[in-house]
This record gives C-alpha cells, sequence and structure tokens, in this order.
C-alpha cells in the first residue's frame, strides 16, 4: 500500500522533506479546496510588549496595561472568517485518524493510513505553512514545521497538538451527527477530534497561514510540533519529536511550550480566568496477583485467591492514607490567590478569604476544603486510586488459582512514584501479613498458604516540575498578555493543575516553562472522548485569535524565556 505518497521514505528517523513540499505545495496551490477568505494588507507587528515591571510579591499580578487585540486578527471577526475557519476544522474531522491500544508500528499497521490522508488535508488546506516552513517528519507520521526567526539567539517557541483521535467506533447510533462527518449545525462543529485536539491544531495551522500570508516573519524561530499517538502513549510521536528537537536546541533550548490541557477559560467567583495546567500528576499502575492451589470447590480451602484479593481491594480502598496537599508553592495556592484578588467579594468563599489573607494559613484544612468543592478538584491535589481491571475463576466448581487486580493511580505533584508504591505495598503487606502468604517472594511465616505479586507499569512516571506562574518569568507574561489580548483585558490568567496526561510529559527536558491549555471556554466545547464530541464555530475562531496572539507576545526579542 502506497501509504505516504507525499513523501518517499517513511522511516522511523527524521528526515526533512522541505525542498518536495514546497514544490508540491505550489502545484497545490492552485487545487486547494477551500480557499482563504481575503487577508487584511500587510500589516507589520509592531511590538508594544513591555514585562510588567511591578512589584512580584503579588503572586497573582496581571500584565499591565493589558494587552490589547493585534490587527493580525482583526479579519478573524468577520461572518466570512468564522464559516471559512469551521469548514477547515469541519474537514480535518472527517479523516479518521483513530489510534487503538494495540497499534502496531507505522509503517506495517494499515490503521495508520488515515494519518496520510490527514497530511494531504493540511498541505492542500494550508499552502503557504507549506511554502514557508521546514516539515521534518519523525516516528512515521508526526510533523514537526519550523519557521525560522531572523534573530537565532532567541529561544524557540514551541507549540503542539495531536493529530490523533480516541476511537469512534461503537455506540454509533448515538451521534447526533456521525462521528466523522464534521457536520456543522446550530453553531456547532460536531465529530470525533472536534474537542480533542484537532481544534488547537487546526487554529494553530490556521493562524499561523494567515499570519505569513499577512506578511509576518517570525523573529523568534516558531515551531509547530503534532504527534501521532497522544491518545496511546506518545511513544512514536512526542518521543521522537523531542529527540529531534533536543538534537538541535539542546536542553532547555526551548523558551516556551503550549500544548493541550488545562481547565479552560471559566467565570469562578464572578471572574474570567484562564486555567493553563502548571504541572501534571505523575502515573503509575499496579498489577496484584493473588496465586494459590487450586482444587475442587466441594472441599474449599479457609481462603480463595478471590477472597484475598478482596481484602487486598477493600484495604486500598478503605485507606486514607492518599490525602489532599496543597503548599505554597502549588499551582492551587496561585489559583486561590487570584480568586481571593480579582474575584466578586459578595462571592468569594470566606474559607478562600481567610485562607490567603492569614499569615500562617492552615494547609492541610484548605487541601481539605478545596479537595470537597468538585471531585475533579480534590484530584488536582490528591494522588488517585483506581481499581480498574479484575479477573478470577473459569470455572463454577473450581477453586481459581489466579486472581488479578489493576490499580490505576494518578500522583498528587508533590508525590512520588516511590512514595505512592510504598503506600500500596504497605497496604498489601498486611493482608499478607494476615492471612500469611508471600509478598514478592518475602515470607511472613513458616507455611504461608499462597503468593502474592506486585508488579509496577513499567511507563510509570513521576510527576512533572511546576512551570513559574508569575509575571516575574516572561513566559508566563507571554501567556497572559496573549489571554488579555484574545479574550479581553478582564480576563486574568492563574495556575491550574490537569487530572490527565499530555504529550508534554516527554518535553520536560526541552522547556522549564511548559503551560497546557486549549483556549476554549467552559461549555463551548463539549463531549471529548464520548458521544456527540463538539465545539462551537465561535470558539473555534477564539482559538485562532489566541494563538495569533500567544505567537505574536512571544514574538518580542527584549523576551529572554
Ligand atoms: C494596527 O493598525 C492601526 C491602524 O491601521 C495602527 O495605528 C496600529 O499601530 C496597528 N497596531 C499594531 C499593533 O500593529
Ligand atoms: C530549512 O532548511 C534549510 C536547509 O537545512 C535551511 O537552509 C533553512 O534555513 C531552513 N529554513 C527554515 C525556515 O527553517
Ligand atoms: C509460591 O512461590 C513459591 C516460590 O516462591 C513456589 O514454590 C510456589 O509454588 C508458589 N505457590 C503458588 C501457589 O503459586
Ligand atoms: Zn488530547
Amino acid at each position: 500500500m502506497g501509504k505516504l505518497p507525499l513523501y518517499s521514505s517513511p522511516s522511523q528517523s527524521s528526515s526533512v522533506y522541505s525542498f518536495a513540499w514546497k514544490l508540491l505545495a505550489i502545484a497545490a496551490t492552485s487545487l486547494a479546496l477551500y480557499t482563504w477568505s481575503p487577508f487584511s494588507d500587510c500589516h507589520r507587528f509592531i511590538s508594544n510588549v513591555s514585562l510588567d515591571t511591578g512589584v512580584y510579591e503579588d503572586i497573582c499580578s496581571q500584565p499591565k496595561p493589558a494587552a490589547s487585540q493585534s490587527n493580525y486578527s482583526q479579519v478573524y471577526s468577520t461572518p466570512e472568517f468564522l464559516e471559512e475557519s469551521a469548514k477547515r476544522l469541519s474537514g480535518a474531522i472527517k479523516i479518521p485518524t483513530m489510534t487503538y491500544d494495540d497499534m502496531g508500528p507505522a509503517e506495517s499497521d494499515e490503521r495508520w493510513a488515515p494519518f496520510a490522508d490527514f497530511h494531504k488535508y493540511l498541505f492542500k488546506t494550508y499552502p503557504v505553512i507549506h511554502i514557508e516552513a521546514n516539515l521534518t517528519i519523525v516516528g512515521g507520521y508526526s510533523l514537526i514545521y519550523t519557521f525560522k526567526g531572523s534573530d537565532s539567539s532567541l529561544k524557540p517557541l514551541l507549540l503542539t497538538a495531536h493529530q490523533d483521535v480516541v476511537p469512534a467506533v461503537t455506540s454509533l447510533d448515538k451521534w447526533t451527527h456521525p462521528p466523522f462527518s464534521g457536520v456543522i449545525d446550530g453553531g456547532w462543529i460536531f465529530g470525533r477530534g472536534s474537542e480533542d485536539c484537532k481544534n488547537s491544531l487546526i487554529a494553530l495551522m490556521t493562524a499561523v497561514e494567515h499570519m505569513l500570508k499577512s506578511g509576518w516573519k517570525p523573529t523568534r524561530t516558531l515551531i509547530l510540533a503534532f504527534g501521532q499517538d497522544e491518545e496511546i502513549n506518545g511513544l512514536a510521536g512526542a518521543v521522537n519529536i523531542e529527540k529531534h528537537l533536543k538534537g538541535i536546541y539542546g536542553k532547555n533550548g526551548i523558551g516556551m511550550i503550549v500544548d493541550e490541557g488545562g481547565m479552560g477559560l471559566d467565570t469562578q467567583y464572578g471572574v474570567q480566568v484562564a486555567l493553563p495546567g502548571i504541572a501534571e500528576k505523575g502515573y503509575t499502575n499496579a498489577f496484584i496477583e493473588v496465586d494459590m492451589i487450586g482444587g475442587h470447590s466441594s472441599v474449599p480451602s479457609r481462603y480463595t485467591t478471590i477472597g484475598i484479593l478482596s481484602k487486598i481491594v477493600s484495604a486500598i480502598e478503605d485507606s486514607n492514607a492518599f490525602q489532599p496537599h496543597i503548599e505554597k508553592s502549588s499551582p492551587i495556592w496561585g489559583y486561590l490567590s487570584c480568586i481571593a484578588q480579582y474575584g466578586a467579594k459578595s462571592e468569594i468563599p470566606d474559607w478562600i478569604k481567610q485562607a490567603v489573607s492569614s499569615n500562617n494559613p492552615d494547609m492541610k484544612a484548605v487541601a481539605d476544603r478545596f479537595a470537597q468543592t468538585t471531585p475533579e478538584n480534590r484530584y488536582m491535589v490528591q494522588t488517585s486510586k483506581a481499581a480498574t481491571l479484575f479477573n478470577a475463576g473459569i470455572k463454577v466448581n473450581a477453586l481459581a488459582e489466579s486472581a488479578t487486580v489493576t490499580f490505576n493511580s494518578r500522583i498528587d505533584i508533590f508525590s512520588s512514584v516511590e512514595e505512592v508504591q510504598n503506600i500500596y505495598l504497605n497496604l498489601i503487606k498486611s493482608i499478607a501479613q494476615t492471612y500469611s502468604l508471600r509478598l514478592n517472594g518475602a515470607s511472613f511465616s513458616e507455611s504461608p498458604i499462597g503468593n502474592i505479586s506486585v508488579i509496577w507499569e513499567e511507563g510509570s512516571s513521576d510527576p512533572t516540575p511546576i512551570s513559574p506562574f508569575t509575571l516575574a518569568a516572561p513566559a508566563w507574561g507571554v501567556f497572559a498578555r496573549a489571554v488579555q489580548a484574545s479574550f479581553g483585558s478582564d480576563v486574568i490568567s492563574a495556575p491550574s493543575a490537569m487530572n490527565g496526561n499530555t504529550d508534554t510529559r516527554y518535553y520536560l527536558d526541552l522547556s522549564e516553562n511548559i503551560y497546557r491549555w486549549n483556549p476554549a471556554r467552559v461549555g463551548s466545547t463539549l463531549n471529548g472522548h464520548t458521544v456527540d464530541e463538539k465545539i462551537m464555530t465561535s470558539a473555534h475562531v477564539e482559538g485562532i485569535r489566541f494563538f495569533t496572539e500567544l505567537i505574536l507576545q512571544a514574538d518580542d526579542k527584549s523576551l529572554e524565556l
């Protein structure tokens, strides 16, 4: 199968096909299915960015004066632009770039074929980008577009999204419009990937295409990188993207990274607040197995593998070992400070006011109170534990020789894989001692009745470092000003956390300034990973505006990111 018709030699290693792409891009300009709405005349971007040189003790100060909308995004307000943008996203949704947990290598698994179609679509839809950028393909289908800046002493800005979507192959009759139809209906774009994450990918491409077409030339190198397998593990995409970029720019060689994630733009306690994810939790799975001698169920042993395993599951579920936890360096402490400072006085709960104004707040009480607000908030400050797989027995009259359970944990940003694993092991050990079983080979009695083994997920990961979230960090200033310029001067930026993981867990070596944020208002994108995933057309345009302003704010040679 001619899987990669646009470029001749697909390979795991990276290669630059810029010349071939340029020729093809020129040829395709005339074939483009989607014509661009007329863009405004060429504007040179005049930088008026300067860092807030005010006081930094204030943990939540916002850039002053607020950044205003650039001339590039004026055209984004027209109905024509909205319609064209919605069509571009709709076209991207129609290509079913699904990744499955058992996906094989890019060169041998046919299920990767739609990714080649997706590349063709990008290429056709964004001709200027394909003339101006150097495109590098890694991992088979992951794309790295580099727009070289005029000042090579500036660390690049890296903006990322992923091409793949989670499968939509069941419950198809429940969708209002089929998941890969990309139907635009009543101000919404329907389909798998409309929220996660083709909205960001297409918004980035549309923003850059428009800027280039309007005459913008980067001062700071801009890199767009789109992985192919974020939804399954990122091992082909993000891992190879990191390897490639680290090879060129070195450790901490990237000034700032913005990827998907975060908690969107929400109105909370009377203030509109952009909530990027500043850190990511860690991740581990415990694979727990109980083995005992089997036998006929008519003459059972006192305890069975199923019974012992159940006690283990109960002990872990009943344990309070994982507690809410907030420190002063926590993004959530920053968030509470922002709410106290900018929220409507009548709406801010007393516990937040008291916590933030106290010289010596009771952090345990604050964490407990925050955890009670919503389940999502609880797990932003607490390690989770969930039994997700359970299996034992094959016959009604035979004792199961083996019983297994898997626990999944997302590790609090102030904890570690090691600490969490020790907590599990101590809980399991008490069962092993009480009922006389070996644990990972260790014996607690003369005659053990069986064995418990605990194996850990190979890809366990510690929580990420915490990116800076005060104006003392130029990168945070860039983010906050981009929010002001795109969503309004009254919108504040506050640090947040997130409960899932993104490709950025592989990018930690590239930059200390990593922000995870889908630029969309809460409620304007719905149903990620499930039936009727959709986004408002207006929200897609807002995303394009945010990325435009973000690129412009970062493109200031006076900023040392
Ligand atoms: C935007 O355009 C106006 C008028 O055309 C001009 O005065 C202004 O300087 C421009 N602003 C920026 C940031 O380029
Ligand atoms: C693209 O690559 C060529 C050759 O490696 C290089 O000369 C050029 O500056 C690069 N352009 C960009 C935009 O990175
Ligand atoms: C438990 O492990 C020991 C060795 O560690 C082995 O000899 C024994 O057969 C195991 N018992 C069961 C029931 O699997
Ligand atoms: Zn995603």
